[in-house]
C-alpha cells in the first residue's frame, strides 16, 4: 500500500488504461482522491464523452474545464471532460497571429465540420488538454480516464496523428513555401483540386482551401507542440496504471495495453485487479466436507456458495498471477468487488481505501 501511496504522491501524470468496464473511470477518481487526501492538487481528466467521471463523482455534469469536488480532504480534487472542439479553438487561438487570424480559421465551415472530426484529432486534442493542464501550475497530479476503446492508447501516437493532419493531400496543394506565399502551388494541383470538387462539391473543397490557407504560420507552432507533448507521456514523472480484472476474457486485453505500452517504450508501474473475490478462510477439502456434512439439511445450498467461491477465487489468483507475469517490474493491486456501485465521493474515498497488496499465498 506504501508503494502504491508513494506513486500516487510522487508522480506529475498517471494514465489509466485497460479494456473496457474493468473500472478505469473508477480507479483514475480513486487516485485523484488519494492525490487530495495526501495534500496534493489533482485533477483528474477523462477522454471518455459518456458522462461516467461525473458519475461517478456524484457531480451533474463536467466541462472542458476544471471544476472543483469539494470532499474531506487537505488537497484539491478536480475534475475535467475533454472537449475536444473547444480544446482545438484553444490551440488554434495560441498559435494565431491576432485574434483575427484565430477568428477566421474558427469560424471556417471545414474547420467546423470535418477538423474536429479526422481520425486521430481527438487523441491529439487529448495529449493537448493534458499538456495545458500540467502546465497550468495549478495542478501537481493529473489523472487521465482513457476511453473503453482497444485503441485508449492511440494517443501515444499525437505527434504522428498530427503529421496526418499537416500531410494532408489538401494542405500539401494549397501551400508553397517559395516567400511565404501560400496558393494554389501549380497549375496541376489546380486540376486536382477542380477534380476533387466535382466529387465531393466545390463549396467543400473551397473550405478546405480556405482552411488551410488560413493555417499559415500555426504550423511550426503545432509541430513544436507535438514534440513537447510526447516528451510529457514518456517522462519518468509519468506512470502508466493498467486496470484489470480476474475474470478470464481479459488477460488477453491487458496482453494487448502491454504490447502497446512496450512498442512505445513504455510499460504500466502498476497493475490493478478489480472486483477480486474474497478468499473464504477453508480450503477447497474442508468445503467438501462441510457440503457433505449438509447434505440435504437447510444449509447445504450455503455449503454448495462456498465450495463455489472457493473455486472461483483460486481461478482468480491463478490468472492475478500470469497478469502479474506480464509486467514482472509493475506493482500488483486488487480492490474487491464491492456490493453496489460507486457514484458519489464517499463511495470513491471507500474504493480508494480498499486498493492493496495480495496477501501471500
Ligand atoms: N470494485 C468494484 N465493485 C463493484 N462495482 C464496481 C467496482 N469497480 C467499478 N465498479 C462499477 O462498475 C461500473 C464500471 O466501472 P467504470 O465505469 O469505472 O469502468 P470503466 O473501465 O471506466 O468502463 P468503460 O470502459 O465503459 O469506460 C461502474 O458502475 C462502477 O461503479
Ligand atoms: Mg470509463
Amino acid at each position: 500500500m506504501t508503494r502504491w501511496f508513494d506513486l500516487i504522491a510522487d508522480r506529475k501524470v498517471i494514465v489509466c488504461c485497460g479494456t473496457g468496464g474493468v473500472g478505469k473511470t473508477t480507479t483514475a477518481a480513486s487516485i485523484a482522491v488519494t492525490a487530495a487526501q495526501a495534500g496534493r492538487n489533482a485533477v483528474v481528466m477523462t477522454i471518455d464523452p459518456a458522462k461516467r467521471l461525473a458519475d461517478a463523482l456524484g457531480v451533474n455534469g463536467l466541462g472542458n474545464t476544471p471544476q472543483i469536488v469539494d470532499g474531506p480532504w487537505p488537497g484539491t480534487l478536480a475534475a475535467v471532460m475533454l472537449d475536444t472542439g473547444e480544446t482545438f479553438d484553444d490551440v488554434v487561438r495560441r498559435n494565431a497571429r491576432d485574434a483575427a487570424h484565430a477568428e477566421r480559421v474558427i469560424n471556417n465551415r471545414f474547420y467546423r465540420n470535418v477538423a474536429g472530426t479526422l481520425s486521430g484529432t481527438q487523441d491529439y486534442m487529448a495529449v493537448e488538454k493534458l499538456a495545458e493542464l500540467t502546465e497550468s501550475n495549478q495542478w501537481d497530479l493529473v489523472v487521465v480516464d482513457t476511453p473503453p476503446t482497444r485503441d485508449a492508447l492511440t494517443f501515444l501516437d499525437a505527434p504522428r496523428v498530427l503529421s496526418r493532419l499537416l500531410d494532408n493531400p489538401i494542405y500539401k496543394l494549397v501551400t508553397s513555401n517559395r516567400g511565404g506565399v501560400f496558393q494554389i502551388a501549380n497549375r496541376a494541383a489546380q486540376t486536382i483540386v477542380s477534380q476533387l470538387g466535382r466529387v465531393v462539391g466545390a463549396s467543400v473543397v473551397d473550405d478546405a482551401v480556405t482552411f488551410f490557407q488560413s493555417f499559415e504560420g500555426m504550423e511550426q507552432g503545432f509541430r513544436d507542440r507535438a514534440l513537447a507533448t510526447s516528451a510529457l507521456l514518456t517522462q519518468d514523472a509519468t506512470s502508466f496504471v493498467l486496470v484489470a480484472s480476474p475474470r478470464a476474457d481479459t488477460l488477453d486485453e491487458a496482453r494487448y495495453f502491454c504490447e502497446q505500452l512496450t512498442s512505445n517504450d513504455l510499460s504500466p508501474d502498476a497493475i490493478v485487479i478489480n472486483r477480486t473475490l474474497p478468499r473464504p478462510g477453508v480450503d477447497a477439502t474442508r468445503a467438501a466436507t462441510l457440503q457433505h456434512q449438509l447434505n440435504q439439511t437447510s444449509l447445504e445450498s450455503a455449503s454448495i456458495a462456498l465450495s463455489d467461491l472457493i473455486r472461483l477465487s483460486t481461478d482468480d489468483r491463478q490468472r492475478v498471477q500470469e497478469l502479474a507475469a506480464l509486467a514482472p517490474e509493475a506493482l500488483l493491486l486488487t480492490v474487491p468487488l464491492l456490493a453496489s456501485d460507486i457514484h458519489d465521493v464517499p463511495g470513491l474515498i471507500d474504493f480508494a481505501s480498499r486498493v492493496c497488496e495480495p496477501a501471500a499465498d
